[in-house]
């Protein structure tokens, strides 16, 4: 019997991206995962990147044939494309994302682990190289302990160093056949970067009403805003949307707050795509007020049960059609794991910001305010297609580390 691990990871400092598969394929597919997180993870963070799982489901689908494939398909949304050309959209926006031209730093890698000695078909290596420009390394995962290292360092350099001992050798044994990775990072400044004097430590109301102090951003500018009502009567059912614009205004980091004393849980059922398409469109450049923490995500998601979740069973099952990927007929998917990480600071990028003291008043309001202190629901997406990059949720920002990033324990 055979093995097959997936383990897509993704590593991204404040962020984001631009893209061309259509909109609605990776919108659908960015909200189900979320409601599914949503109800596996109550009143947790929620981090996630949708690029990384539509990547390292691309690459597995190429393996796929008969109802294996079909599924996958279907459950990512493909449905409406014609076969094969997800590849083409999938190489298309890395290629745009990684554009060395663009104001932010995206790296994309992928990589295929494969045992020694297994089969696999010629044709499914040429279209990994040529839809996802993945390289092949050749390992012994019966040397468990030697392979995770390999596929550790290799996550390293392809994350800047930002991303240590993702996998542990007892993720594998004589069993495991392949491995695929997909790494992604990302750093980007803010257009209009926060004053590190202007930072100091405020309150955060979670929505159970306890209190925490955490370091708030803060900075006055023209930002894109909206304010839109979700239907009930409660805090005036009013929520806020803020879109903050990385340098080149391509990506964007997009904020939706519900009132003080409304919890994210009665906005989080009205997300879907063409919601997001319609604050996209609705919210409109203006002089803004923004309150928002300096803090950092992680996430390390079980992308198996999401996946099964989605409708992707199959290929967890013995009887997995991967014929594409070799003949032999043992082979099946036996784990799917997705790691994101994001720090939101002062330059939207790495930098630690030290904390100047410099008060801030509630002054009369003079523009719209927005006071991110309180559970909110963000994405990151490109501003020219309206695909979603990355996307998720605040609780409880105390998880906020300022000393730079050790994900030796992630
Ligand atoms: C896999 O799918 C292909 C294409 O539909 C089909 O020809 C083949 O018989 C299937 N193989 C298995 C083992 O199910
Ligand atoms: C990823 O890391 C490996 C190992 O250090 C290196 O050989 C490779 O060039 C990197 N890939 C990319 C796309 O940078
Ligand atoms: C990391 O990858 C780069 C290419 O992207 C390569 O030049 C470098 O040697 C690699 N470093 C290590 C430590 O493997
Ligand atoms: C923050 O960093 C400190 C020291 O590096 C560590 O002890 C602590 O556990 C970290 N907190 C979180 C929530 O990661």
């Amino acid at each position: 019997m055979a093995f097959l691990g997936l383990f897509c990871l993704l590593v991204l400092h404040s962020v984001a991206l631009g893209a061309v598969l259509p909109d609605e394929t990776l919108a659908d597919l960015s909200v189900n995962t979320y409601n599914r997180l949503r109800a596996t993870a109550e009143d947790e963070n929620i981090f996630f990147s949708p690029l990384s799982i539509a990547l390292a489901m691309g690459m597995m689908e190429l393996g796929a044939q008969g109802s294996t494939q079909k599924e996958i398909r279907h459950s990512m949304g493909y449905d409406s494309l014609k076969s094969g050309e997800e590849f083409s959209f999938l190489e298309d926006f890395s290629n745009m994302l990684a554009a060395k031209e663009s104001q932010y730093v995206m790296k994309i890698a992928n990589s295929l682990f494969v045992q020694n000695g297994f089969h696999i078909n010629e044709e499914f290596l040429q279209m990994l190289k040529k839809y996802f420009h993945a390289e092949v390394n050749h390992v012994d995962f019966s040397h468990n302990v030697a392979v995770a290292d390999r596929i550790n360092q290799w996550v390293e350099n392809n994350t800047s160093n930002m991303l240590k001992g993702l996998v542990s050798p007892r993720d594998f044994d004589a069993t495991t056949h392949l491995v695929l990775v997909n790494a992604l990072y990302f750093k980007g400044n803010w257009k209009s970067q926060f004053r590190p004097e202007n930072t100091r430590t405020f309150s955060f109301t979670k929505d159970d009403e306890s209190e925490i102090q955490i370091p708030m951003m803060y900075q006055q500018g023209e930002f894109y805003y909206g304010e839109f009502s979700d239907g009930s009567n409660e805090a005036g059912g009013i929520y806020q949307v803020l879109e903050i614009p990385y340098e080149g205004e391509d990506l964007s980091m997009m904020l939706v707050l519900s009132r003080q004393e409304v919890p994210l849980a009665t906005l989080e059922p009205l997300v879907k795509a063409q919601l997001i398409e319609e604050w996209a469109r609705s919210v409109k450049k203006q002089k803004v007020e923004v309150y928002l923490p300096r803090f950092t995500v992680e996430q390390e998601v079980d992308l198996k049960d999401v996946l099964k979740a989605l409708g992707i069973t199959e290929i967890f099952i013995k009887n997995a059609n991967l014929t594409a990927l070799s003949d032999s007929k043992e082979i099946f998917l036996s784990k799917a794991i997705h790691k994101a990480f994001l720090e939101v600071n002062e330059e939207g990028s790495e930098a630690a910001a030290a904390s100047g003291m410099i008060a801030i008043s509630r002054m009369a309001v003079l523009y719209p305010q927005v006071i991110v202190d309180h559970p909110f629901f963000f994405l990151i997406r490109s501003r020219r297609t309206g695909t979603i990059l990355f996307l998720g949720r605040v609780m409880h920002p105390e998880t906020l580390n300022t000393s730079g990033h050790d994900f030796e324990e992630l």
